[in-house]
This record gives C-alpha cells, structure tokens and sequence, in this order.
C-alpha cells in the first residue's frame, strides 16, 4: 500500500474512533455534573502577573496540546466574528478578510457564507462540546493550509492530561495524525482565573449560579490578550433583548431554521438548569470592557451607553 493512502485510512479510522469516544464522552456529560476543578489541578502555579491591567489577563494558560509550549500570538487588529444570525446578508467578508488576525468560534462554516463572514480564519475557539461537530466536518474545519491556531476550552476532568481526560487525548490523537496543526488547550489553572474574572466583573460566582462560561467568553477574553484592536461582528448589546424588535434572527447563521437568538440568551439567562449560560450578563461585561478597550460592534453596530456621573463622583451605567 502507498504511502498517502495509508495515512489517509489512518485519518479515517482516527477520527471514527474520536467520534465513537465523543459520543461516550457526550452521553456521560449529559448524565452526570461535571467534576470541576479537581484538587490536583488547584496547585498548579498561579500565573499572576502583576504588571497586567486590571481586566486584561495576560496570554499565559493556552499551551500546545504536544509540547505544552505557551501559545505566542499578537494581532494589530482583529475581527472577531461571531456565529449570529445578524451576520446573514451582512456582506462583511471582505472587510473580516482585510483584517490583520480572524477570530471565529466552534464549527463556524466559512464555506458557501465568504459574503457575509469571510473566508480566513487565523484563530479558532472552540468548546469541548462542539468538538464532534468539528471533526464531522474536520475537511473543512481542521483544514491546516490556513495556519489556523485552534484553541479548546472544556472542564478539567475532560482536558486533564493524565490520560485520563477524554477530550485531551482526542485532541492529542489528532494532532498526531495531522501534526501541523496548531491546536491549544486552556490551562485548568487559567480556566479558574476566567472564573474568578467573571465573579470580578459582574459579582456573580459562576459555578454557585450553576452555568458555564460561554465560548463567547472565552473567546472575547482570548482576543482582548492578542489583540490591540478588535472589531465584534454580530454580537448584540445586553439591552439589545429587552427591547422589543422587528425581526428575529436564527442564533447561528449557518442553521437558518434554528432557534431564535433572543429567545435563546432571554431562557439562558433565566435558566438554572445546569448548561446554560449567562450569555446577556457577559456581553454587560463586554459592554463594559469597550469603554476602556479598543473594541467595537458592527452587526449590529452600537456602541456601550456612556457612564452617568453623579455629584458622589460615582459612576454607573445606566442600565446594567
Ligand atoms: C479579581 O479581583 C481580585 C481583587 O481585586 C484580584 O486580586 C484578582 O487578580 C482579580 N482576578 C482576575 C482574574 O482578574
Ligand atoms: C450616585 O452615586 C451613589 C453612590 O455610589 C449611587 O448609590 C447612586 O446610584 C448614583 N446615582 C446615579 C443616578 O447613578
């Protein structure tokens, strides 16, 4: 047997065996609570650095899934396009495609949308639960002619390394497999400080509201590190919601038929089952970030509502 056809048989039984332990490892996260932060992981070194801005962590805690090397990116500028359904019939591609550095999110297709979202993609963010769905469309998705760095996020019993962590030892049989590509874990120890960046920011601890951080958070925060600059392309403001509007919009771009965007982050926020999401308490936070750093909304395009000063010299937002 040739070469090349071997080693494309061994993708192809790589990634069925990644998509049968997924399924396994899906059926079980439905099942039981995930273990969060389990004991070993809480003495790792804390990578505080006291130099960093208030709010700005620093880009320690995204190590290669490989070699454990930190992950070293900076972008001038970047745009950061979300999976919204405002981006349908927006024709933003070219103008996310002239940017310096293209962030996107889970399986987020770029194919048969270029119009409206572009077509390069220079940083991936993606959930632990999404990762099926990439490999299902791995052709188009882990495609390494792009220099694509990927980065996954999920909870520590999935990403552990001792062998024992389904998602890490998927990842690492991939990139095996297809050693050119860039792939990144978050560090259980920056997973934490995401936490306690999200319990700063709004005064909510999340793990006693019983939610999860969204890929959203996590992607913001990632691009605040790496870039000086960031356009958000589909992202709505928090009060965007509350405001009765004209249209609904699918809350993914690629699944028109999907469920309503609105009504998705109105029952998340409300929600206490276990897998939601604060999706409208962290884009207050984001809202709050754009009045200090270089980031701005298009699709829709707003800007955060500026701080009310009052005689105390007290500043607060007027609707947060
Ligand atoms: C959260 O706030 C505390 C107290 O101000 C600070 O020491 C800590 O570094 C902050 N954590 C993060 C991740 O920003
Ligand atoms: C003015 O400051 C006080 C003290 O912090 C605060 O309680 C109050 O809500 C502020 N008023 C307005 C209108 O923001």
């Amino acid at each position: 047997m040739r070469a090349p056809t071997c080693h494309g048989i061994i993708v192809i039984v790589i990634v069925t065996l990644c998509t049968s332990i997924l399924y396994m490892y899906n059926t079980s996260l439905s099942g039981t609570p995930a273990n969060e932060a389990s004991p070993e992981v809480a003495n790792q070194k804390s990578p505080t650095n006291p130099q960093n801005k208030v709010g700005r962590p620093h880009l320690d805690g995204y190590n290669s899934i490989i070699d454990e090397k930190p992950l070293q990116m900076h972008c001038n500028s970047c745009a950061l396009v979300t999976s919204s359904g405002h981006l349908t019939g927006s024709r933003r591609g070219e103008e996310i495609d002239r940017t310096e550095c293209v962030i996107r999110m889970n399986d987020a297709p770029t194919l048969n949308y270029q119009q409206d979202v572009g077509q390069r993609t220079s940083l991936r963010v993606i959930a632990h639960s999404s990762m099926q769905r990439v490999q299902r469309n791995h052709q188009q998705l882990l495609d390494s002619s792009q220099d694509t760095v990927f980065i996954f996020w999920g909870p520590s019993n999935f990403m552990r390394r001792d062998g024992k962590g389904l998602v890490y030892n998927n990842l690492r049989a991939v990139n095996q497999v297809l050693p050119k590509l860039k792939i990144y874990i978050i560090s259980q120890q920056k997973m934490l400080d995401l936490d306690e960046l999200f319990k700063n920011e709004t005064g909510k601890d999340r793990k006693e509201s019983n939610s999860w951080l969204s890929t959203g958070w996590f992607t913001m925060t990632i691009a605040m590190e790496i870039c000086d600059h960031i356009n958000v392309y589909g992202m709505v403001s928090p009060e965007f919601c509350k405001a009765p509007h004209q249209h609904s919009v699918p809350y993914h771009y690629y699944e028109p038929l999907g469920p309503d965007e609105c009504g998705m982050y109105l029952s998340h926020e409300q929600g206490r089952r276990s897998s939601h999401h604060r999706f409208i308490t962290e884009k207050q936070v984001f809202a709050n970030w754009a009045r200090t750093f270089n980031i701005h909304f298009y699709e829709p395009n707003w800007s955060p509502t500026p701080l009310i000063w009052n005689k105390t010299g007290t500043s607060t937002a007027p609707d947060s």
